[in-house]
């Protein structure tokens, strides 16, 4: 580990952190970072920065950076443009860790005065080897020790869990981060990158590679400035974690737009889609899905092929499902005679029993219902199942009555499920079986499928990338 990457673990655990910029005043920015900082529980070290000295948050302020009596780890910088450069010389002369640098008016503005300024304090860091998150960032979130470093106090809400969000826009983490809250979806870390002065995509990767509380990286990506560097370490991580990426920019319009977002130029859409594929790496077209695609990756094992088999307690949500799993590429399984003769015998004839099965008939006997899933996972010839129930008054027992069975099967192979009902009814016996790694759960069938699908497909593309990756390796040096 550098200089850098040592700072930049620091950054993301600190002891003590320090805010330029800090202020009482609720339109102000600095006010909202120290509110995240001290209600979102971090048990460290709060420094407020400001010349004007009097308390903030109940702690007493300190006139500068100088001033302070232990060395900050992280130094969030929310005071305008013109005076980061003189903050980066402190930061730089305190020895401090790392900068989480809020403002906004660098390389992104059309005023050349940004882009001098850009390269500015990006040299008087990159001499300090102290690693910069932003300029134009949101901040960065640490669910493991607490650390709320943005203005967002909100943030602090999201439940925790294996997926790190990793963002080139603030908006877009912002929406993940609330879908998320809704959706019961947990994250170990949020990590804003802004205009990347010295910390981007690779640098992120790198660090994540190591972090134990992430899983997987759910990625939202505008441009970006490196492909080579940002691919090589995109195929690094392929063995340590599982990666998603939602890529902006494919019409003319939203890659110029990116441009004025983070001064970055993004090209042509499909090159980088490729250039993704190749690096094992699995790509989504809509935030929803993202996410959706993160909690599948989070909480699944891979299918080992794309053999789905649909049960669903009413026939319109199974055909539904039945329609998005055909456009996405997966199979619907055929059973063995075993099975089928199981799934008959829990089923009248009358009913659709090969699959996709239409569960109808016993829609509100959890006793068959739990046969039959038991019957259809237990079957070498499916490799996941789509479990799909609606709620009626009459079937309110059926999720209670299916958990045994779904909590011994623990998804030994996945269990994709879109069970709804009114919000309050079944919300926490779902939310049960969530935590306890027995289903995942979405709010429709499209979504459910989807899902699986891109489960399976980003099993494969890993799988093919890890064989690409080992044959290089035990390959001779090319001449
Ligand atoms: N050291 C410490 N404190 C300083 C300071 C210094 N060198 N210079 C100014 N301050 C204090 C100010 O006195 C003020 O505190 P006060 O409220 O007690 O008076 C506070 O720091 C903020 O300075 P101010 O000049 O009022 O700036 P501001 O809050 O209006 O704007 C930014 C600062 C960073 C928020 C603004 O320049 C900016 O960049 N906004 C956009 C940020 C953004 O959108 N980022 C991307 C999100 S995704």
């Amino acid at each position: 580990m550098n200089a850098k990457e040592k700072n930049l673990h620091r950054l993301f655990n600190p002891e003590t952190v320090a805010v330029v910029g800090a202020s009482n005043n609720p339109s102000k920015l600095g006010f909202h970072v120290m509110k995240s900082l001290v209600t979102g529980g971090f048990a460290g070290n709060i420094l407020p920065i400001n010349p004007k000295g009097r308390e903030i948050f109940g702690i007493p302020t300190l006139p500068s950076l100088h001033e302070i009596h232990q060395t900050a780890d992280l130094v969030i910088v929310v005071v305008p443009a013109p005076h980061v450069p003189d903050v980066f010389r402190a930061c730089a002369e305190t020895k401090a860790g790392g900068i989480v640098l809020i403002t906004a008016g660098f390389r992104e503005i059309e005023d050349p005065n940004g882009s001098r300024l850009h390269d500015e304090i990006k040299a008087i860091a990159d001499k300090a080897a102290v690693p910069v998150i932003g300029p134009n960032t949101f901040g960065i979130v640490n669910y493991a020790t607490h650390l709320n470093a943005t203005f967002t106090p909100e943030f602090s809400q999201n439940p925790r869990g294996g997926i790190a969000c990793v963002s080139q826009s603030g908006g877009i983490a912002h929406l993940l981060s609330f879908l998320a809250m809704r959706e019961n979806v947990g994250f170990s870390k949020i990590i804003g990158l802004g205009n990347r002065l010295n910390i981007d995509f690779p640098e992120a990767f790198s660090h994540l590679a190591e972090d134990d509380a992430t899983r997987v990286l759910m990625c939202y990506v505008e441009g970006v400035d490196t492909p080579k560097r940002m691919m090589a370490a995109l195929r690094g991580l392929g063995k340590k974690k599982r990666v998603v990426v939602y890529k902006t920019g494919r019409s003319r319009m939203g890659d110029r737009a990116s441009l004025s977002h983070t001064g970055s130029l993004a090209g042509n859409h499909e090159v980088y889609l490729g250039a993704f594929r190749q690096s094992g790496v699995l790509t989504v077209d809509s935030a929803e899905e993202l996410l959706d695609t993160a909690k599948a990756l989070d909480r699944c094992p891979f299918p080992a092929g794309n053999r789905v088999s649909v049960l669903s307690a009413q026939a319109g949500p199974g055909i539904a499902a039945t329609d998005t799993c055909a456009e996405v590429g997966l199979a619907l399984a055929t059973f063995r005679a075993e099975t089928q003769a199981q799934v008959n015998a829990c089923l009248p004839p009358l009913a659709l029993r090969t699959n996709p099965v239409d569960m109808g008939p016993a829609w509100y006997n959890a006793d068959a219902l739990s046969r039959l899933i038991r019957a259809v996972m237990e079957d070498p010839g499916v490799d996941g199942v789509l479990l799909l129930t609606m709620f009626a008054s009459a079937n309110a027992a059926i999720v209670e009555g299916m958990r045994e069975t779904l909590l011994r099967w623990h998804q030994r192979k996945p269990v994709i499920t879109c069970i709804l009902a009114p919000e309050g009814i079944w919300d926490s016996e779902v939310y049960d079986l969530e935590e306890r790694g027995a289903i995942v759960n979405y709010p429709t069938p499209e979504r459910a499928a989807r899902a699986f699908a891109n489960l399976y497909k980003s099993g494969k593309l890993g799988r093919k990338q890890r064989e690409i990756h080992d044959k290089l390796q035990g390959d001779k040096p090319w001449r």
